[in-house]
């Protein structure tokens, strides 16, 4: 089974990336989660430009998330929202609207943040989003606030409860995975 993992942050150090190398750790055994690295490449929406060949940083999206299982997502709050680009992104990839890639597709949403609530809007926001496109997202949130505290690229995230929590969710999302499966073969 493959997730893909989706961080909303640019930032090299970012603890939303650091909490998706923790996700990986934490996957069971024959789940392999790959982080996506094509955020930064992805130019502002235009409608005018959606057509085919869509720019070849949207495709490359389009064809991660198509050849995904299910999909992870860690996001940071900016302004108590979804930072613009993870937007932007997800703007692209909901086109056409009917059959999107995300559509029926499981997904997660995690996040972390410096403030002490973990980004906990920021992941009500992009569940809406996500559940807009038509993607099934699964309950459960890891909300890491003081992320200086809890998560770094040592020693990841060092909070038990946290990764407890974290290794839930992702079971979670890979029994979805199955659901959809056994609803498609049926
Ligand atoms: C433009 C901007 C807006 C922010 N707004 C919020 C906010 O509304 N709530 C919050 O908890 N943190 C906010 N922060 C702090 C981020 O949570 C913090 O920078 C976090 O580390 C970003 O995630 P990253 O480490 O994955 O890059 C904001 C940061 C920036 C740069």
């Amino acid at each position: 089974m493959k997730v893909l993992g989706v961080s909303g942050s640019l930032r090299s150090d970012s603890h939303n990336t650091c909490l998706l190398r923790a996700a990986a750790e934490l996957a069971p055994d024959g789940v392999e989660l790959e982080i996506w690295d094509g955020l930064r490449d992805i130019p502002p929406y235009d409608e005018d430009g959606d057509v085919e060949p869509a720019p070849p940083a949207v495709a490359a999206l389009r064809a991660a998330l198509a050849g995904a299982d299910a999909v992870l997502f860690a996001t940071p709050e900016y302004n108590s929202s979804i930072p613009g680009q993870l937007k932007n992104a997800l703007d692209w990839a909901s086109r056409p609207l009917g059959t999107n890639v995300l559509r029926n597709m499981p997904v997660a949403v995690v996040g972390a943040s410096t403030g002490m609530f973990g980004a906990v809007w920021a992941q009500a926001e992009l569940r809406k989003v996500l559940g807009a496109m038509g993607a099934r997202v699964v309950d459960g949130e890891v909300a890491v606030g003081h992320a200086p505290t809890r998560l770094d690229a040592e020693r990841g995230l060092a909070d038990a409860e946290l990764r407890e929590r974290l290794a839930d969710v992702i079971a979670d999302l890979c029994a979805a995975v199955r659901v959809r499966a056994e609803a498609v073969a049926a």
